[in-house]
């Protein structure tokens, strides 16, 4: 069994494989209904445990789609109603008790080390649907789309995120180490990726271009992507932090400066950093980015099993 925490420890090999395996998956499914099995039901009479810490709409029903399809069965528990963290119950035991029912545990939350200590005491695959640091499956499924509609693989594009340094973003810098694409960031100087992000991608004999200029990162760009300013994790002067990045919006202005038959992309939820016009723009393909996390999932839960075809 295999776990899926951080795109920068998974291979770039694997995380390719769990890509091959999603289109064709997608591909066989053809005209079969939201919640028909696949034909091979290769996760038959498993069931996954989701606990959400913070809130999710996308995340959480496409796993569950995603489960269902796989032949698996789904249940979501609050992390409140658990007696984690209360009553006495150390997280080990409890993580050891959902080893006990469940096939995999599937965690949303506001805490890496949290992540890091289910996966040291599970005995069941552990998914990272969002923490502080790191979304991986959104970005890997977000690979999927460009690939998808660029029809061609990602190492021949420039990406660009004009945004917030956030869980997204270290996502996406860990990708395009992986997939070995050129990435361009446009934020403010205050909100750089840190220092530890720069070595890991030097050390990897990658590199990330920074600009101040929003206009500069979108140049020739092939896909845009954007993200809230406030991320559900973010403690900080959200009104600062707002204001400073009110020149980092994505604009019809910005898009022409991108190449033609450019994408616009963002994970949503979305805040006021995209343009109504961009957004509903033919650019903008964010509800097919949005409907392929039920693909890429379904591959990745097979990948924590060994079961990519
Ligand atoms: N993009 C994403 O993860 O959305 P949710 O927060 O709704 O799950
Ligand atoms: N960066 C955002 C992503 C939401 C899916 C957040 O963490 O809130």
């Amino acid at each position: 069994m295999k776990h899926f925490i951080n795109l920068k420890d998974i291979p770039a090999y694997d995380l390719r494989k769990i890509l091959i395996d999603a289109k064709k998956r997608k591909k066989s499914r053809g005209k079969l209904n939201t919640l028909d099995v696949d034909l091979d039901q290769p996760l038959k009479g498993k069931l996954f445990i989701q606990m959400y810490e913070k809130q999710s709409s996308r995340t959480r029903l496409s796993f569950l789609i995603a489960i269902k399809q796989l032949g698996a069965s789904s249940i979501t528990v609050k992390a409140n109603e658990l007696h984690l963290g209360r009553g006495g119950e150390s997280l080990s035991d409890t993580a050891k008790t959902l080893s006990t029912y469940g096939d995999g545990f599937l965690i949303r939350t506001d805490s890496d080390k949290k992540i890091e200590e289910f996966s040291k005491n599970l005995t069941i695959p552990i998914i990272n649907l969002l923490s502080p640091s790191s979304h991986p499956c959104q970005v890997l499924a977000d690979i999927f789309t460009i690939e998808e509609i660029k029809k061609q693989p990602i190492s021949k594009l420039n990406i660009c995120w004009i945004g917030d340094c956030n869980n997204v973003l270290n996502s996406l810098i860990a990708a395009s180490v992986k997939f070995k694409f050129n990435l361009n960031i446009g934020c403010p100087k205050n909100y750089r990726p840190p220092n530890f992000v720069h070595q890991w991608v030097l050390r990897n004999k990658r590199k990330i271009n920074i600009f101040n200029d929003p206009k500069k990162a979108a140049k020739k760009a092939d896909v845009v992507f954007s993200d809230k300013v406030i991320s559900l994790n973010d403690k900080g002067n959200k009104k600062k932090k707002i204001n400073d990045f009110k020149n980092f919006k994505i604009t019809s202005s910005l898009m022409k400066v991108t190449r033609e038959g450019s994408l616009f992309l963002h994970c949503l939820p979305r805040g006021k950093e995209v343009d109504e016009k961009v957004f509903n723009s033919k650019k903008s393909k964010v509800w097919q980015q949005a409907s392929n996390r039920v693909h890429v999932q379904k591959s990745i839960l097979l990948y924590c099993f060994n079961k990519l075809g």
